[in-house]
């Protein structure tokens, strides 16, 4: 038994209290123990703390996290101790339909048990005295532990910095991976990000490394505008200020982009991307919506001007294949994780971290145990 230093939500609105919790040292046969290094702060641990998705407490928010292996179980056979490992926060069973044909972000058994915070087996790892703690989708990076499914512990080779490596474990490979896994988009096409945010600015990287001719990034903020041009935009709109459907036409001749990607989570985000693709286009819901919410699309421009609506998890990812190939990327400077690290803070700075997302401000805090 160990304990970990951990920020657990506790219910809707309410702060993040640090405390003190317990975690068995030995893992499972299938599982590994991770000493987190870093973890990310995603917009995704913000719905559930403000209330938008239904989130059980305890639980141990956090799912953008990096670390090394401190101990192994019986039957892992491709982890070591020492191994330098990014957690993806959809473990795979590698058996069910959608894992054997190469969809693992859609894997049944993860949608059973780390979607609803327990492990394959039903149950929490971390306990507070009696009472057992969930892990925010398997993963609970927001602890200086954590033990995951030995699927959930993708390893990297060393020479990559583990705060930089943390980000790879959400906004870079859902961000990069919706533009080259998902959409497929081809070398000239013309782009739009809606929302520049830490998954949003990966969008504009993937887009770039896709060929993209014209990227056209939309936010409501001029700081998060003049980032998009540094991650590879070519045009930017202050959708605060402008219609953005028709600051997008005027971009295209008219004509609208053959991509849109919204990266915020609003149904009227969402419906003005696909308002602002072409005939033909596709748009890509990257943002996710608080609990029930609906949106509003015309099915006859859908099917007479052929328009694609299609939704991106994880960046279609296929995590042990993705990871160390943007790791490599990121090392050959290809793709930029340096500049995404605004901000480095200690696990007692996460609730102010969280301030700073509501407010719009910087691109990826970063805590570091
Ligand atoms: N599909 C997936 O697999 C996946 C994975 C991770 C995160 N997400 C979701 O992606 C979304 C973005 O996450 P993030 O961490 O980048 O968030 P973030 O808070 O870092 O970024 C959001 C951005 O949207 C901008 N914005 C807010 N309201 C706007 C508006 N009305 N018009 C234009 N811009 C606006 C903000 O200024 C900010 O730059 C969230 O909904 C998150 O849950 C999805
Ligand atoms: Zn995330
Ligand atoms: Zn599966």
């Amino acid at each position: 038994m160990i304990n970990v230093k951990a920020a657990v939500f506790v219910g809707p609105e309410l702060p993040l209290e640090i405390r003190e919790l317990q975690i068995d040292s030995e893992p499972g046969p299938n599982e590994v123990l991770v000493r987190i290094a870093a973890s990310g702060v995603c917009h995704s641990d913000l719905h559930a703390l403000d209330g938008e998705w239904a989130t059980p407490a305890p639980l141990v928010l956090g799912h953008e996290g990096a670390g090394v292996v401190v101990a192994v179980g019986s039957e892992v056979d491709d982890l070591e101790v020492d191994d330098h490992v990014i957690l993806s926060w959809t473990p795979s069973c590698q058996k069910c339909e959608f894992c054997v044909s190469g969809r693992p972000v859609l894997c049944q058994l993860a949608n059973e048990t780390a979607y609803q915070h327990v492990f394959f087996d039903g149950r929490p790892r971390l306990r507070d005295g009696d009472q057992g703690v969930k892990s925010f989708l398997a993963v609970g990076s927001f602890g200086d532990h954590a033990m995951v499914p030995a699927s959930a512990a993708i390893k990297i080779r060393k020479d990559a910095p583990l705060a930089q490596a943390a980000l790879v474990g959400c906004a870079v490979t859902t961000g990069i991976g919706a533009v080259v896994n998902t959409a497929r988009v081809e070398p000239g096409s013309t782009v739009l990000v809606v929302g520049c945010g830490g998954v949003g600015l990966n969008v504009v990287q993937g887009a770039r490394l896709a060929g993209a001719r014209q990227i056209i990034v939309a936010d409501v903020s001029e700081e998060k505008l003049e980032l998009g041009r540094r991650f590879g935009a070519t045009h930017t709109v202050n959708s605060r200020e402008v219609d953005l459907v028709s600051a997008v036409h005027e971009l295209t001749d008219g004509r609208g982009v053959d991509y849109a990607f919204e990266a915020i989570g609003l149904p009227v985000t969402i419906e003005a991307c696909y308002e602002a693709t072409s005939r033909g286009g596709t748009t890509v819901v990257v943002g996710q919506v608080a609990d029930g919410v609906k949106i509003s699309i015309d099915p006859f421009v859908m099917s007479d001007q052929e328009k694609r609506l299609i939704g991106s998890n994880y960046g279609s990812s296929r995590q042990s294949i993705d990871f160390p190939r943007i790791i490599d990327l990121y090392l050959e400077g290809r793709v930029d994780l340096d500049s995404m690290v605004t901000a480095r803070i200690p696990l007692e700075g996460v609730n102010e971290a969280f301030d700073e997302m509501r407010s719009g401000r910087g691109i990826r805090t970063v805590i570091e145990y």
